[in-house]
């Protein structure tokens, strides 16, 4: 059996696409990354993926006239390299129904929060990690889910809790919650990869 093709979608540092990366190097997990799309030209994520002879380009909301031609697009990339998986992997743009109907199924997202605590409309990157330390959070951490039609709700695939400590700022949380996103999303790929994930209703339940 092929291994599983997988695109990725990133806006920012990658260390999620990094992850994704070692884990295949290391044979933990036995998958292709065939693109990396970028919703930024200066994102970091780019430069690691061309390190480890992945193609990536950048596809920018601003270089189309409508959303619709700007996910026209990257639909067509991603059909281009067959892809099988769509990753959202600190992607920052909103993907129309569209998108979704496109790849059923078959997109998932990590969030840097325990959904459905502190994500949705504006929850992105450390204001995630500030609204929890605002609000007197003692738990936070990191979840993978499937995406569907709305902002961080579709059924969940995995969470992993991180402690919230007394001294946390919102840039030493985030580290702290990065370290179980690199964990998880590896890992639930894996599990989609191997078809061990069945999805009845919201719930996700893992065949191990
Ligand atoms: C991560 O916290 C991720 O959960 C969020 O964007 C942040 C940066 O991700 N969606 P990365 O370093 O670009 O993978």
């Amino acid at each position: 059996m092929s291994a599983l093709k997988l695109g990725v979608l990133v806006s920012g540092s990658g260390t999620n696409l990094q992850a994704i990366i070692d884990s295949i190097k290391s044979g933990k997990l036995r998958v292709s990354v065939e693109v990396v799309i970028s919703s930024r030209e200066d994102a970091f994520a780019i430069k690691r993926a061309k390190e480890s002879g992945i193609e990536a380009v950048a596809i920018c909301p601003e270089w189309f006239p409508s959303k619709a031609e700007y996910e026209e697009a990257m639909i067509n990339k991603l059909r281009e390299a067959k892809v099988e998986l769509v990753v959202l992997a600190g992607f920052l743009k909103v993907l129309s129904p569209h998108f979704i109907r496109a790849f059923a199924g078959r997109i998932i997202n990590i969030h840097p929060s325990l959904i459905p605590a502190f994500c949705g409309k504006g929850y992105y990157g450390l204001k995630v990690h500030k609204a929890v330390l605002e609000y007197g959070a003692k738990v936070t951490g990191a979840t993978v889910h499937f995406a569907d039609e709305g902002t961080d709700t579709g059924p969940i695939i995995l969470q992993k809790a991180v402690e919230v400590r007394d001294d946390d700022t919102p840039e030493i949380l985030s580290k702290r919650v990065l370290e179980v996103e690199h964990e998880i999303l590896p890992e639930a790929i894996r599990l989609f990869a191997e078809k061990k994930l069945d999805v009845v209703g919201r719930r996700v339940f893992i065949k191990e």
